[in-house]
């Protein structure tokens, strides 16, 4: 039954005080009807996402998540990529494994609920490139990469503060070179990435297979860890002294005065505002995982005897600083921000732990 046909049943089954449960599922927002899914995903966007993406979608809120509503990207997205992307994630970005079986919070219904959430934001049909690009030249294309891409996506296609991976194996193996041609192109216009529509056909050609090679190898099969220790643990060394943290603005804690904290066995706790998906594939020492998204129910287990509590995240400090004001706000001073955050601390070389890999076939 078409839609309008289906709000106009509804209004005169309201009318005759009839309730319906197909009613029930339809919502009525700005104009346009809303699925029970698309609902429920955008509660989960609210709580999970937009601290990154940003509450309207427009992407950047925090490091360079990219614009989730931007239509150029809509119009390329399908289910399948927005659904892979959002459960496997792109570990080692900010971008977390979210669902389940990735250690993730999330179970396939909800991550269904985000990816029909972030659709119903689509303003114009998915569109189906033209999958075939002619094998371009290589030598060109890492020409093009160094004069036009490189100052933005990196040498290697790592990404940068300004601009998302387009490296990552995991995004490489999820997306088409349709979706990778369009984009270099016609960019993505209200963000920082331009339009090539100048270069010539055959040069954005080469360009799409330079893309394909700076493969970072195959995504690994998602793996599976030990669940964390319980938050009995969160206080390390309950008996030691306290560090001497000196706060830049009142609220960022140099990295190695926690990594000396740490070798001098000092009392504190240390959490890991990430998703847990992130804690298990390596965080520092000691540290428990603290998720942001969950700290209104967490932080009742924080001791409240002015044990210093130093948060960390990847972004690096979007997560953390959300955990910190929260609880200032809820009488704890003394609490901290890790300054360069957790992918600054494993580069150095600083203590770090990593939860244990359960063989794939375990129950
Ligand atoms: C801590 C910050 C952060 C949070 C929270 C976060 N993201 Fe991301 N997300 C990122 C970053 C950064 C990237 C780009 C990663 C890269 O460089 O490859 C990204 C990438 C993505 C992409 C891939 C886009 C593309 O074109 O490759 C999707 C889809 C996405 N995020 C959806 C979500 C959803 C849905 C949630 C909530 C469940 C979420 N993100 C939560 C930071 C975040
Ligand atoms: C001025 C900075 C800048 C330059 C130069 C640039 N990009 Fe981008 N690019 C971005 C940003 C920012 C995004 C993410 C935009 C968004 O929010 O969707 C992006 C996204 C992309 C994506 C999609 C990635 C994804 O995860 O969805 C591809 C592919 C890409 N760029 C390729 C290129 C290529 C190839 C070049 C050179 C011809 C290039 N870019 C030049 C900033 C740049």
């Amino acid at each position: 039954m078409p839609t309008a046909l289906r709000l106009a049943l509804c209004a005169l089954l309201a009318l005759l005080a009839l309730p319906s449960a197909g009613c029930r599922r339809l919502r009525a927002r700005g104009g346009r009807v809303e699925s029970a899914s698309v609902r429920q995903g955008r509660a989960l966007y609210a709580r999970y996402c937009a601290l990154c993406h940003g509450r309207r979608l427009q992407g950047y809120a925090a490091d360079h998540a990219n614009a989730l509503g931007n239509q150029h990207f809509l119009s390329l997205a399908t289910p399948g990529f927005l659904r892979a992307a959002i459960r496997e994630g792109r570990p080692g970005t900010p971008m977390s494994a979210w669902g389940r079986a990735a250690g993730g919070p999330l179970t396939d219904a909800q991550v269904d609920d985000l990816v029909a959430f972030l659709r119903s934001r689509a303003r114009r049909p998915l569109r189906a490139p033209a999958e075939f690009v002619p094998p371009g030249d290589l030598t060109a294309g890492r020409a093009a990469w160094a004069q036009h891409c490189q100052r933005c996506h990196g040498d290697r296609g790592q990404g940068s503060p300004v601009a998302t991976s387009v490296a990552h194996p995991n995004f490489l193996s999820t997306v088409g070179d349709g979706f990778l041609r369009t984009t270099i192109i016609e960019g993505r216009p209200g963000t920082a990435m331009p339009s090539f529509r100048t270069l010539p056909p055959a040069t954005v050609d080469s360009l799409v297979r330079l893309v394909r090679t700076l493969g970072i190898p195959p995504p690994p099969p998602p793996e599976r860890f030990e669940p964390p220790p319980g938050l009995d643990r969160l206080v390390m060394n309950p008996t030691a002294p306290p560090p001497n943290f000196t706060l830049r603005e009142g609220r960022f804690v140099p990295g190695a005065q926690v990594a000396r904290a740490i070798a001098e066995g000092r009392r504190m706790v240390i959490l890991d505002t990430r998703a847990t998906s992130d804690w298990s594939r390596g965080h520092v020492a000691g540290a428990l995982p603290f998720p942001f998204y969950d700290i209104e129910d967490m932080a009742r287990h924080l001791p409240r005897d002015g044990t210093w509590i130093v948060a960390y995240c990847a972004c690096p400090h979007a997560a953390s600083g959300h955990v910190v004001d929260l609880l200032r706000q809820r009488g704890y001073p003394r609490t901290a921000v890790l300054d360069e955050g957790i992918t600054w601390w494993m580069q150095q070389g600083h203590p770090s732990a990593y939860a244990a890999r359960l063989p794939a076939d375990a129950p």
